[in-house]
Order: structure tokens, then sequence, then C-alpha cells
């Protein structure tokens, strides 16, 4: 069985690459010739542990190839994967341009019977779209079927999350569609979900917001263990091994970024303003969102008096660590409200950049040493893991004033107190 990926961005190269190893022959379909250059010359337009290896490896055995020739790719393939972006409209509603484009190229270029297997994020009611724009732009009617197969690998796990997957959702309007898409994923070990299409696109959306919910209580419950004398992390390792809670997405920080559940709750609202149901739960879990970093910024105003001519040292600025992503990164909310306040800022994070607004006000290190040279206070935002491997105790040499501010408790507080610097987490930590 020939695939073919669309959409060479982050599900879908991990996708092409995953279908890959089990043994397809894959090819990857992206419309921007760089990206597909890239590709071909075994790079990646992104950074993940292990996909690179993976790409290398089956540019290698023949199992994987790139274009940006739609209609060759389609008319050669026997199953189409849709994994383009679906970004936001300002409303918050999905944007579903890339798809309908997509989807047309299929309908236009398809000469045989296809499974199309949609994998972008997409609201409800998007499967009967995609066959409706599929059926408008074919030029000879060709059977099909639209299945949707949402996805839910994380970033800076990419590969682990699509090679052992806690689920498989298929959403699928007959059995064949189903049997065919089951047939494929022959290699993966997990309970299968055989529902409705419209289940389907509703459990992804719901599952983000969930993890959002749990992350924006223990956010809320933090500002109140603060004013407690309670830590945190120990509330949530005591909630967190009751089997009905679990215990992932417990831990207090600086608030959710990312490319997904930002965007992800906000549709979700969409769609049920627009259904007349109110998921008022939802509005607060986006609000305690877009406000936990100024928990963390109160904390170093309050130490430091003001911002105004105080050096800030930034360590991470990704929305969250093994990945250069930084759509929604808290840190970039902490840095510009920090230089809205006349502090001097300096960033360190290991692999992502500053982006271009603030290119010129803040000053991205080289290492995170340098980045505190002269600090007042270093405010932690990503929980990357050679922070805690620092020699806190030669830095503090550098500093003008031992202040840590531990945005993700990342940091071991004891051991920051013994050392002789005043630490504060999220959460009395
Ligand atoms: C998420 C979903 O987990 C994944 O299933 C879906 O396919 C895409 O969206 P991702 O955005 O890659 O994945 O990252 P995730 O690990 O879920 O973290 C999202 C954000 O929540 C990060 O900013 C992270 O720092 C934050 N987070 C996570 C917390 O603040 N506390 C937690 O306990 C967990």
């Amino acid at each position: 069985m020939n695939i073919v990926v669309i959409g060479t961005g982050y599900v879908g190269t991990t996708t092409a690459l995953v279908l890959a190893e089990m043994g397809w022959n894959v090819t990857g379909l992206d419309r921007d010739e760089n990206k597909v250059n890239l590709l071909r010359q075994g790079s990646l337009p992104f950074y993940e542990e292990g996909l690179e290896e993976l790409l290398k490896k089956h540019l290698q055995s023949g199992r994987i190839r790139f274009t940006n020739d739609t209609e060759q790719a389609v008319k050669d393939t026997d199953v189409i994967f849709i994994c383009v972006g679906t970004p936001s409209h300002p409303d918050g509603n999905a944007d579903l341009r890339y798809v309908q484009q997509v989807s047309s190229d299929i309908g236009r270029y398809m000469d045989n019977y296809k499974l199309i297997v949609n994998k972008s994020t997409v609201p409800v009611g998007t499967q009967e779209r995609v066959t409706e724009w599929i059926r408008n732009a074919q030029l000879v009617p060709h059977s099909f079927d639209v299945v949707s197969n949402p996805e839910f690998l994380r970033e800076g796990k990419a590969l682990s999350d699509a090679m052992n997957p806690d689920r498989i959702i298929i959403g699928a309007d007959n059995e064949h569609a189903s049997k065919l898409l089951q047939a494929l994923y022959y290699s993966l070990d997990c309970p299968v979900v055989i529902t409705t299409p419209r289940t389907a696109e509703l459990v992804k959306y719901a599952a983000n917001a969930f993890l959002a919910t749990k992350i924006s209580y223990m956010n809320e419950l933090a500002k109140l263990c603060d004013r407690l004398d309670i830590n945190v992390k120990e509330v949530a390792e005591g909630i967190g091994l009751d089997s009905r809670i679990g215990p992932g997405f417990l831990q207090a920080g600086i608030g959710y970024g990312g490319s997904c559940f930002p965007k992800d709750v906000s549709a979700l609202l969409q769609t049920a303003n627009k259904h007349g149901s109110n998921l008022t739960l939802l509005e607060q879990v986006i609000s305690v969102n877009r406000a936990q970093h100024l928990h963390l910024l109160d904390k170093v105003r309050t130490r430091l008096g003001s911002f105004e001519g105080k050096k800030a040292a930034v360590l991470g600025l990704a929305f969250k660590p093994d990945t250069d992503d930084i759509r929604e990164a808290p840190a970039l909310r902490i840095i510009r409200a920090l230089l809205d306040e006349g502090a001097l800022v300096s960033v360190h994070d290991p692999v992502a950049k500053l982006p271009s607004d603030l290119n010129r006000s803040a000053v991205l290190c080289a290492s995170p040493e340098q980045a505190l040279i002269g600090a007042d206070a270093v405010i932690l935002c990503t929980e990357w893991s050679s922070y805690p491997l620092l020699d806190w105790k030669r830095v503090k040499q550098s500093m003008n004033q031992p202040n840590v501010f531990d945005g993700r408790n990342l940091l071991d507080a004891k051991l920051m107190t013994a050392l002789g610097y005043y630490y504060q987490g999220i959460g009395y930590c």
C-alpha cells in the first residue's frame, strides 16, 4: 500500500516517519518547496528528539520520499493522510482553509478509490465538509471514504507517543474504511475506539480541553497554596494517586502554551457557543491561564520593589522542554511584561530562539551562566532538564542579587535556600 501524508509539519512528518517505520511506502507532500528540499536532505524543519535519525534511516531505506507534486502524489497512492494546520481565526474558531485546499486538490486529481484519513484537529462536522469539498472538486466521480483519526502526540515526545499511543480513535461511517485503517496500524498495540466521525472529532478537542482544565485548576489551587503555606506539589501527589484523577497534568506553573491547548480550548468554546451550549468552565480555564504568569511576576516585583533598571535572567523560552516551539509560550508574556516595566532582560534556551519583535530588546545568551551575570533575579520559565544541573553555587557569585523565581517548580527549594538563594516557586514550593 502506498501512502501520502499531506503537510510536513509536526504531526505530518512524525506520522509519515512512523508509517515508514511500520514498513509502508510513504510520500510526504508539502507545497513549501524549501521544506521539501530540507527533508529530502535529511534535515527537519523543527527540533524533535529522535526524528531526524528516523528520517535519515528511511531516506536510505527508500520507504520515505518528499514531493510538492500534488497531482502525481495523489494519483500514485491508495491512502491519503491530511495533516495540515488548522490555526485560529481571531474569534477563536478554527480556520479550515488549508483543509479545504487539500480536499479540493484530492478531489481534482483522484483517479480511483482513495481512503482519506484526517489527522488535523478539526471542529465537529468537518469530515462531512471534507467529503463535500472532495466531491465538488471531482472532474470524474470516483468513490472514496473520509475517516476522522485524531492525533494525540505531544511535542518533545512525538516519536514515542506516535509509536506507543494510549488509544487509536477511528471515526468512520462504514466498516470497510475503518477496517482498512486498522490494517494500516496493524503493528500498534493499544485499544482502538471505532466511532462516528463527529464523535472522533469531538474526542480530540474534549481531551485537550480536559487536560488544560486540569492545569488551570492546579494553577488556581497553587495561588491558594501560596496563601496557606502548603506545597502544591504535595497536594498534586496526594490527589494524583486517586486513580479517578490520575497523576498527569497536575503540575502548577506559569500556564500552558503551545500550538494546541490555547487554540483547541478556544475552538471548543466557539463550537459550544455556536450550538447554544455554554461551556462556561472553559472560559475560566482560558482566563486563569492568561493571567497565570502575572502571579510569578507579582512575586518578583514584591521582592525587587520595581523592575525599572533591574536585570532579569529568563531561563527557558520554549512553551515546554525538548522543543524549540515558542508558540503561545508563557515565557514570552513574562519577557514582554518585564521589558514594559523597564527591566533589562537576558534570556537562555537550549534550542529556542527569540521572536523577531523581541530580538532587539532582549538579549539571547549562549549559556545560562552568561544570562545570569549581573542578574537581580532569575526567572525560570521552561523545565529543561539541564537547569537543575547548573553549578548554582558558582553562578551565584556572578549575580547581582541571588533571587530565583521558579515558574515550573523545577529546582530543589531546600537546596537553593541552603546555597543562600531567595527562592520562590509557584504554590509554596
Ligand atoms: C498537547 C496534548 O498533550 C497532545 O495530546 C496533543 O496532540 C497536542 O497538544 P503539546 O502541546 O505538545 O501536546 O504539549 P503538552 O505536553 O500537552 O503540554 C502543553 C502545555 O501544558 C505546556 O506548556 C506545558 O508546560 C503545560 N503543562 C503540562 C503544565 O503547565 N502542567 C502540566 O502538568 C502539564
